[in-house]
Order: structure tokens, then C-alpha cells, then sequence
């Protein structure tokens, strides 16, 4: 049996790069993309030590014409995919709404809504072929407000809406849809949060309800590798919350 081929975006990215290490070792080959091919580097390298077999795709996920040409590759190599994982984010600033810049909105719009729009788009038909499951990595602010992260909670929020009509419309094929949604994560994202927090007002404008520790990249990954697998197969739709509790409390 042929080794099943997965795309991952955001994957020279903490969170992207974990998920590609994960799915190596369990013998997916891998589609990597990120703004430019020099990002994958590194993570590249850790796979094929690993014996992956890597291709690597340098674009901008927020472009239609670029995650097109990044499902082009995987149609002209492999003639699809079992897994598609969408990983690329942006933050945005940390202000109050009525201070929040309209292009760093719509930037994070466009980023995080937009590219996992057109990766649903273009990466379902790809799934279709053998059939698969499609992961979007949301966030615990896809489901709670942030004070002074407009933007970002709206792009996520708006994942969901993604995830869940998307899922729909896969119900009775081959083919599922889901959503994690990791609380903080040991990443270059949270620590570019925790510094423009830092430089915020008392409470720093973001509010997390228990002290929980932050999690690992690989907490997520594992996930996201449970919902690629047949072991998950009846779950589609789904918002999985990955942070120790943060969210019920
Ligand atoms: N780290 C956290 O605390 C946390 C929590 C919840 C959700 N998330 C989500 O997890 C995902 C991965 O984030 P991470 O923590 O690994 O952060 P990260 O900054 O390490 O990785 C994100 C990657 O996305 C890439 N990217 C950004 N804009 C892009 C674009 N226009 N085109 C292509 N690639 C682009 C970046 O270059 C970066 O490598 C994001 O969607 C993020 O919103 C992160």
C-alpha cells in the first residue's frame, strides 16, 4: 500500500511544523507550504531524517491563485490527498476595537479566513479522489471574546462557520471536515502576543480565566494526526478544544 500524502500550510510555523513531524513518523508523505520555501527549511530537513519523503511549496495562503497552484502540486504528483491540514495564521495587533487599524483587520481576515476558505476550496476536491479529512487548527478564540483581539476572534469564529457548512456538505462522502481549537501554545504566535500584551495597559487587555499552563506544539499535532486517521472516522464537524480546561472554566 502506497503511503498516504498529506498538505500542510503554516508548516515552518510551530504548531504546522509539530503536525509534519507527527505525521512523518507515522509514514505520511508531506506537501509543506509557507510564504517562501526557505521557511520549510528547517522543518524539511527533520522530516526527511525521518525518512519522509517532502515536497515544499512557497505562497501566500491568503492568495486564491497561489493555494490553487499548491493543489496543482499535489494533484500533479500524488493525483490528490488523504490529509489537508490548515495551519497558517496571523495574530493581528492587540487593541481595543475602537482603536483596531482597518488594514491589520482585514489582513487578519484575509490571512486566517480567507486562506482557510481557499484551502477548503481547492483541497476538498483533492480529498474527494481516495477520500480523507480535512483539519483547520482554529483557536479557543474561535468559541470566547478576547478583549483587544478583534480581529483574530472574528477570523476565528468565522473558521467554524467554514468548518461546520463545509462539514456538511461532506456528510454520506468519503471526505470529513473538522476544527481544533488549541488554547495558548509554546509558539512564536503567543510569544508575539505576551510581548504586544506586556506593553498594554493592567490586564493586558487579554483575559485568560485560569492559569493553566501553556500547551505543546505536539499536544495539538497529536490531535490533528487522530483526526487524519480511520480512527476518527465519525467525526466530522467537530470542534475540538485543546487547552487543559481553559475554556469551561
Ligand atoms: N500558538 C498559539 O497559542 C495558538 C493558539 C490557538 C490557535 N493557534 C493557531 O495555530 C496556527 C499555527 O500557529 P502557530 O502557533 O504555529 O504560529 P506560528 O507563527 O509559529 O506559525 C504560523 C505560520 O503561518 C505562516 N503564515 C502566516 N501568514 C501566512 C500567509 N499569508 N501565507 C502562508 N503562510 C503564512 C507563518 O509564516 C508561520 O510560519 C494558527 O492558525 C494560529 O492562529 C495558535
Amino acid at each position: 500500500m502506497t503511503s498516504p500524502v498529506a498538505i500542510i500550510t503554516g508548516a515552518g510555523g510551530g504548531i504546522g511544523c509539530a503536525v509534519a513531524l507527527t505525521l512523518a513518523r507515522q509514514g505520511w508523505r508531506l506537501v509543506l507550504a509557507e510564504q517562501t520555501a526557505a521557511a520549510l527549511e528547517p522543518c524539511r530537513r527533520q522530516c526527511a531524517a525521518l525518512g519522509a519523503e517532502v515536497r515544499t511549496f512557497g505562497g501566500d495562503i491568503s492568495s486564491e491563485r497561489d493555494v490553487a497552484a499548491l493543489a496543482a502540486l499535489a494533484e500533479r504528483h500524488y493525483g490528490g490527498c488523504q490529509g489537508f491540514v490548515s495551519s497558517a495564521g496571523i495574530a493581528g495587533v492587540i487593541r481595543e476595537i475602537d482603536r483596531y487599524p482597518g488594514d491589520v483587520f482585514r489582513h487578519v481576515m484575509e490571512v486566517n479566513t480567507y486562506g482557510t476558505f481557499f484551502c477548503l476550496k481547492h483541497g476538498l476536491p483533492l480529498l474527494r479522489r481516495r477520500g480523507g479529512s480535512f483539519v483547520a487548527i482554529a483557536s479557543t478564540s474561535a468559541i470566547r471574546g478576547r478583549a483587544g483581539m478583534a480581529g483574530y476572534v472574528a477570523s476565528k469564529h468565522a473558521v467554524l462557520g467554514l468548518v461546520k457548512s463545509s462539514a456538511l456538505e461532506c456528510v454520506g462522502s468519503n471526505v470529513r471536515v473538522n476544527a481544533v481549537l488549541p488554547g495558548p501554545t509554546q509558539t512564536a504566535m503567543i510569544e508575539a502576543i505576551d510581548r504586544m500584551a506586556a506593553q498594554q495597559a493592567p490586564g493586558g487587555g487579554i483575559n485568560r480565566p485560569v492559569a493553566a499552563p501553556y500547551g505543546k506544539p505536539d499536544d495539538v499535532a497529536n490531535m490533528v494526526a487522530f483526526l487524519l486517521s480511520p480512527a476518527s472516522g465519525h467525526i466530522n464537524g467537530a470542534s475540538l478544544v485543546i487547552d487543559a480546561g481553559s475554556t469551561v472554566a
